[in-house]
């Protein structure tokens, strides 16, 4: 199908905001983006508000009434932190699964189904026991937050078996990039750790490694993700699958920490729910979607 006009939900948020970037300079695509403002900033996408190609709707995505008029529909809205996942539980149900069923209930309701590229992660293999992880590994969500994106991508295997859904699942593994960090945000206490780690740096505050650092990421840098949703949209095959996202190579807190500080850190006590490991293995996606990561960690740091 040929992609005239797509929604993107999210839009003001850390990936929604670069995915955007990302689509206006490589498509010439009309883009609505939809984004209630709760984790996300309209600074992020206040470069983009003129756009002529560009349409932002400051609302929920429970409030959208039809999804007729797009060609895709990329979901990112959610409240994306593990540790809130567990104190604000109804919230977090409501926004990463309630607000995405409704999406969906929509495609069965109009009977009109785009392509639709979710937005996972990879903290539903909880701590894996393939290193590197691929997609066929046993699911353990540690995290209500980690359980809510899994729900998502069964039920679409489950309704898919009933009405013709088109849908890619992209499990990201850990993002970093420009805007990851909002200080607005009320839950940024529990931003990526790139991001956190680089705004405590230029406020000259002690960098704060969680247990003993040990534990390791594979960070993958925003454009790939960009890259990664693009490539899911313009493929021309129903997938109804989900691939890695990830860079395929693993650093732990405390590497990161010493490349971003020196010796300017500090331990704070371990956080249940998280995983000890995170290293994708990304064969699939660069197989089927011909994606693959180009961005670089130490060039990203040097700059930043
Ligand atoms: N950043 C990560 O570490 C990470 C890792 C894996 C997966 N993901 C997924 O990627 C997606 C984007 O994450 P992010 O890091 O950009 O988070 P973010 O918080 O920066 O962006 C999410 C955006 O969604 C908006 N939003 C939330 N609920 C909404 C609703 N009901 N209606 C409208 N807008 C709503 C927020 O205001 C925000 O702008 C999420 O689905 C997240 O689960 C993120």
């Amino acid at each position: 199908m040929q992609i005239n006009k797509i929604l993107i939900t999210g839009v003001a948020g850390f990936i929604g905001s670069n995915l955007l970037d990302f689509l206006l300079k490589k498509t010439s695509w009309d883009i609505v983006g939809i984004d209630n403002l709760s984790t996300g900033s309209k600074n992020n996408i206040a470069h983009q508000l003129a756009h002529p190609k560009f349409k932002f709707i400051e609302a929920n995505v429970s409030s959208i009434d039809s999804i007729k008029e797009y060609d895709c529909i990329f979901h990112l809205a959610a409240l994306p932190r593990i540790q809130p996942s567990f104190e604000f539980v109804t919230e977090h149900i409501n926004e990463n699964l309630v607000c995405s069923m409704h999406l969906i209930e929509l495609m069965i309701k109009e009977n009109y189904f785009p392509k639709f590229v979710f937005s996972s992660s990879s903290a539903i293999y909880g701590t894996p026991s393939v290193i590197p992880t691929p997609e066929s590994e046993k699911i353990d969500c540690l995290s209500p937050y980690a359980f809510q994106k899994y729900e998502v991508e069964k039920y679409l295997e489950l309704l898919s078996e009933r009405y013709p859904l088109d849908y890619i699942c992209l499990r990201y593994f850990n993002p970093y990039g420009p805007r990851s960090f909002n200080p607005e945000n009320k839950f940024n206490a529990y931003s990526s750790v790139v991001g956190i780690f680089l705004y405590r740096k230029e406020k000259g505050q002690k960098l704060l490694v969680t247990g003993d650092g040990s534990q390791k990421r594979d960070f993958i840098h925003v454009a790939d993700l960009a890259k990664a949703n693009y490539l899911a949209a313009i493929n021309p095959n129903k997938l109804n699958t989900a691939f890695n996202i990830g860079n395929g190579s693993t650093l732990s807190v405390l590497e990161l920490a010493k490349l971003i500080s020196g010796k300017d850190y500090e331990f704070i006590p371990k956080r249940e729910g998280e995983s000890d490991i995170t290293f994708a293995d990304v064969k699939k996606a660069i197989e089927i979607l011909g994606w693959h990561p180009e961005q670089n960690m130490e060039d990203y740091l040097k700059n930043n």
